[in-house]
């Protein structure tokens, strides 16, 4: 073996080199378009969470290595949080985690309950870090693309998108380890709904699978949807690993702070995995979470609650960027939750040179040949699928829409500008 070759990835984490996320953000950089491709608000996180963070780093006690499971206030507000929700009193020391960003809730979850071997139901489109998390934890995923459900002919929500029961259930058996579920989701929007939940919880319970559920977007949920907690239904409590993500919850991506909650025997498992890589978490931005979950604890349900006004706040962003990309001679899936669009740029194929880039998915040369012709940025949806489901993606490209009115208005005039010509 050459010296050099001796420093290759290592074996069992090929094959995922580099994300999606990596190209893009350097292509941002390099080309300087309108960004809306990477999931961040381009304005500031509401002000008390921000003055908590100011508090919080003027207080000297806040400053040292905190506890390694979770900062003892923020388990407390989380357990204060999720009892009420969930319906049940959660332990705060055994069974709620707070890990570096959902990502790493993600990471102790799989890597602690997948065993080489096990096999993994993932359901499409899927946030990417989902299927090398499950390799590099020696499992095998098994993939199922959400099937459009045309309604009049046509698929305009994301609720359009369906599981296809049979196809579904014929991905159980007895080597079914764990299902990832993501609702909302991202990049599609689509939030399960309580009839789709009991379907799913009733396999998972038929075939004693663990369900690692993904809510990061729990509180940016369009009416008339509701977001229902998998964790809430019959017997599902004993079978979920919960995950959030405050970078979500208060609009603060960069604090990179997160939390899985579930029983504590599950719970056991990602500890085990955390304690080992990364042992604590970042002890100022933990307190200044704990406190601004406090604040929202005393107006929980009420019109100030962050977690009630985010919504207000995204709806008028999701139905401007809804109407922009029609005109734009797009089709977009209007999304119930969170804070992405995909949209059908399929009819606007000839307009658009793609012989110009070299990329194997018309995707990644529809938003490579827009960041660098029109100055508009956006991710292409293939990444989010398994490779021969891939091409389910293609005629997509996502935007994410939290994002300053002016700058989804400068979107909508790039966009009117190269409808007319004028880019
Ligand atoms: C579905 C989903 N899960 C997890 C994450 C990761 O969240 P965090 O930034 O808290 O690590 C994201 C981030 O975009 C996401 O969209």
């Amino acid at each position: 073996m050459s010296e050099i070759a001796r420093f290759k990835l290592p074996l069992r984490y090929r094959g995922s080199e580099p994300s999606v996320w990596v190209e893009y953000i350097q292509l941002a950089l390099d080309y300087k378009p309108l960004n809306l491709g990477q999931g961040f608000p381009d304005y500031p996180p509401p002000k008390y969470v921000t003055d908590a963070l100011i508090n919080v780093a003027s207080d000297t006690t806040q400053h040292q290595y905190t506890r390694d499971f979770g900062h003892p206030r923020l388990v407390q507000a989380l357990a204060k949080l999720y009892s009420k929700l969930i319906g049940r009193e959660i332990n705060p020391r055994t069974e709620i985690l707070t890990t570096l960003g959902a990502y790493e809730a993600l990471f102790s979850s799989i890597t602690g309950h997948v065993d080489d071997g096990d096999e993994v139901i993932i359901i499409e489109p899927y946030f990417d870090c989902y299927e090398p998390m499950v390799k590099y934890a020696g499992g095998i995923p098994k993939y199922i693309a959400l099937k459009p459900d045309p309604k009049n002919g046509k698929v305009e929500s994301s609720s359009d998108f369906v599981l296809d029961k049979c196809e579904f259930e014929s991905l159980f058996n007895s080597k079914t380890k764990a299902i990832i579920l993501n609702t909302p989701n991202n990049p599609l929007g689509k939030v399960f709904t309580l009839e789709e939940l009991t379907f799913i919880a009733d396999l998972c319970k038929k075939y004693n699978v663990l369900c690692i559920s993904d809510e990061v977007y729990e509180w940016m949920v369009y009416e008339p949807r509701e977001h229902v907690r998998i964790a809430t239904l019959p017997g599902m409590w004993e079978r979920t690993i919960t995950i959030g993500s405050a970078g979500k919850t208060f609009s603060a991506t960069g604090w990179k702070l997160g939390w899985a909650y579930g029983p504590a025997n599950l719970m056991f498992n990602l500890q085990m995995i955390h304690q080992s890589s990364v042992y604590t978490g970042c002890t100022p931005i933990q307190e200044a979470a704990a406190r601004a979950f406090e604040t929202e604890l005393d107006r929980l349900g009420t019109d100030e609650c962050y977690f009630v006004s985010i919504t207000r706040e995204l709806k008028p962003k999701r139905d401007f960027m809804a109407k922009i990309l029609r005109e734009a001679g797009m089709a977009p899936i209007v999304p119930e939750g969170g804070y992405f669009m995909l949209a059908d740029w399929s009819a606007l194929e000839s307009q658009v040179d793609l012989s110009s880039e070299d990329d194997k998915r018309k995707d990644y040369r529809f938003t490579k040949w827009m960041i660098k012709n029109v100055g508009l940025q956006g991710i292409p949806p293939s990444a989010f699928y398994s490779g021969p489901h891939k091409h389910f993606g293609e005629n997509f490209v996502r935007y994410c829409f939290i994002k300053q009115d002016e700058n989804l208005q400068a979107a909508a005039d790039i966009l009117t500008k190269w409808k007319a010509g004028q880019i």
